[in-house]
């Protein structure tokens, strides 16, 4: 479904990501693992068209997306939930959901079902559709965040580590939709630093550090050859709750 190959993307002169390739299948849970600053961001951060990559391709459903903008890489049908949990403030819970309802040219009667949805994924924001979104807590933030990148009905979602920072059972509950959004559908790519809790969902994972993949398989692969213990596990402390 998606394909990067010999991805490498330049913050100025410094290469952040050396010639990474990767796929995602139709349907799949694939996994992105590694410390901090190994590129998981710009990855997903290329691919959705925020930074231009210096060379390498992606492709998705057949058609080149190297280089295009975000609005057509949302357009093509993938959405992505970016790192931080960033939502707008100062706008409502309904507005931050419209935004992500942007592109879609169907008609206001399936945006409201659209809302409808995603509030029935995420009952905690049914009741709050005119609070500002600044006033939510962290979770609350990041379902909000998820709610709106579904508004686009993406075949391939993309979070950039949706657990980061949040409390035992709202990890749960965002771990439990990312397997319900996959049975219904919904191909996931998933960047965590938190290998526990991406292993337990992934069907397939690469492991980033500095820029280039240096594992690809199973989790069971990646447990067998101690990938973690050595290139991971030491970054990986600092960041769990
Ligand atoms: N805007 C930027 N300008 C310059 N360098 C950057 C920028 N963003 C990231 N980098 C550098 O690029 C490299 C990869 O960063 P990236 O954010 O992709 O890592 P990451 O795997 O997402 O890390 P984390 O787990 O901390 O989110 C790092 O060396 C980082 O310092
Ligand atoms: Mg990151």
């Amino acid at each position: 479904m998606l394909s990067v190959e010999g991805l490498e993307t330049r913050y100025g002169g410094v290469a952040a990501v050396r010639g990474v390739s990767l796929e995602v299948r139709e349907r799949e849970i694939v996994g992105v693992l590694g410390p901090n600053g190994a590129g998981k961001t710009t990855t997903l951060s290329s691919v959705i068209g925020l930074l231009r990559p210096a060379a390498g391709c992606i492709r998705f459903l057949g058609r080149n997306l190297t280089g295009l903008t975000p609005d057509r890489v949302v357009a093509a049908g993938i959405g992505l939930v970016p790192e931080g949990r960033w939502v707008l403030a100062s706008m409502s819970v309904r507005e931050n959901l419209l935004m992500g309802a942007y592109l879609r040219r169907d008609g206001d009667g399936a945006i409201a079902r659209e809302i409808d949805r995603v509030c029935e994924i995420f009952p905690g924001l049914r009741d709050r559709h005119q609070q500002p979104a600044g006033t939510l807590s962290g979770g609350e933030q990041q379902m909000l965040s998820i709610a709106r990148a579904l508004m686009a009905r993406p075949r391939l979602l993309m979070l950039d580590e949706p657990t980061w920072g949040l409390a035992p059972l709202v990890v749960e509950e965002i771990m439990r939709v990312i397997k319900r959004l996959n049975e219904e559908g919904t191909t996931i790519l998933l960047v965590e630093q938190n290998a526990r809790q991406a292993l337990a969902v992934v069907q397939r994972c690469y492991v980033l550090a500095v820029g280039q993949v240096i594992f690809d398989g199973t989790p069971a692969q990646l447990e067998r050859e101690h990938v973690l213990k050595t290139a991971y596990l030491g970054g990986v402390s600092s960041r769990v709750p």
